[in-house]
């Protein structure tokens, strides 16, 4: 078989591959206490900033979602809501894309939200930062207003680990959509999401970003993921964040989006091509294009998509 290894370095991953070089062990070292005086690079570095960096695009995200939803409802989004959404990234550029557009931005955790207002709508134009809205509440909160378009992105709806846990949110977003309105999950997926690894990506200035798969068991499809940072003078975010998630599967999530009562569900994946430095490996695109068959693959990402 000729199939070559899919990475995609301009957008997020967990199974995101990086080249055999910069692939690591299966568990990401722990640091080792650098000798030096003064604060190390990691001890001054904020974690939300890095995550956004490493693995947040969102004017790729808002392109698809915007190109999709006019295809499909002959409208224009204008009111999304951003699940899960931590630091409010893509809430933010939704509102930057068009001065008409709002968001709703919705997250457990009352710290990574002020953050959000602190950094992320502080530092995005004011036209746009005053019409988003945070709102710190669970994602299966049904009070919350009615939009066009709901995401869940980078995969968060993982922590919900039964059927009807997950059920029960997708039937909830039905709820708070509009009638024309759509669902959207980012998904991930291919052979190398099942293993334990550790891969390595490089992003400028001497930081090294590590996703680690510490667990994954084939009998209930938990999986604990870490992620790591590494700083040129070697010292380490060790594992910053992690994720105690159940990885679903396409027909899984396809399954229980129908039984939460949407009409259609859809499956994109990203447009891959020879990587520009090594024709041996692929590179992501970033332009998701619909599929009801694709090769089986060490690494796949891409959205599922559910038209109430
Ligand atoms: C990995 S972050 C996602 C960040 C961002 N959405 C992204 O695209 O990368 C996951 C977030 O989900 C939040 N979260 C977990 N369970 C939740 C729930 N039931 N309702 C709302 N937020 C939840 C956490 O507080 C955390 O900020």
């Amino acid at each position: 078989m000729s199939k070559k290894t899919a990475k995609s370095p301009a957008k997020k991953s967990p199974a995101k591959k990086a080249k055999p070089a910069a692939r690591k062990s299966a568990k990401a070292a722990k640091p080792k206490k650098p000798a030096r005086k003064g604060p190390t690079l990691a001890e001054s570095a904020d974690k939300f900033a890095l995550y956004q960096r490493s693995v947040q695009s969102p004017s790729v995200d808002i392109e698809f979602f915007d190109a999709e939803f006019q295809k499909h409802r002959g409208r224009v989004p204008l009111a999304v809501r951003e699940d899960f959404c931590g630091t409010a990234l893509f809430s933010a550029e939704w509102c930057k894309s068009d001065p008409r557009r709002t968001a709703l931005g919705v997250d457990l955790d009352g710290p990574t939200l002020d953050w959000g207002r602190t950094h992320t709508l502080a530092s995005a134009p004011p036209g746009a930062a005053e019409r988003v809205t945070l709102a710190q509440t669970d994602v299966r909160d049904t009070r919350l207003a009615p939009v066009d378009l709901i995401v869940a992105m980078n995969f968060s709806y993982c922590i919900f680990k039964t059927r009807d846990e997950l059920r029960g949110y997708f039937a909830a977003a039905r709820q708070n959509l509009v009638d024309d309105g759509v669902f959207a999950l980012e998904v991930y997926g291919g052979t190398e999401a099942v293993v334990e690894l550790s891969d390595e990506r490089e992003l400028r200035g001497g930081l090294t970003y590590v996703w680690e798969q510490e667990k994954f068991n084939p009998i209930d499809h938990h999986t604990l993921c870490h992620i790591t940072w590494k700083f040129r003078d070697g010292s380490q975010l060790y594992r910053a964040f992690t994720y105690d998630w159940r990885l679903w599967t396409l027909p899984e999530l396809g399954e229980l989006l129908r039984e939460a009562g949407f009409s259609t569900v859809k499956y994109y994946f990203e447009r891959v091509e020879a990587d520009e430095d090594d024709d041996e490996y692929l590179t992501g695109t970033g332009e998701f294009v619909e599929h009801t068959e694709i090769e089986n693959q060490e690494a796949w990402l891409g959205y599922v998509v559910a038209l109430k």
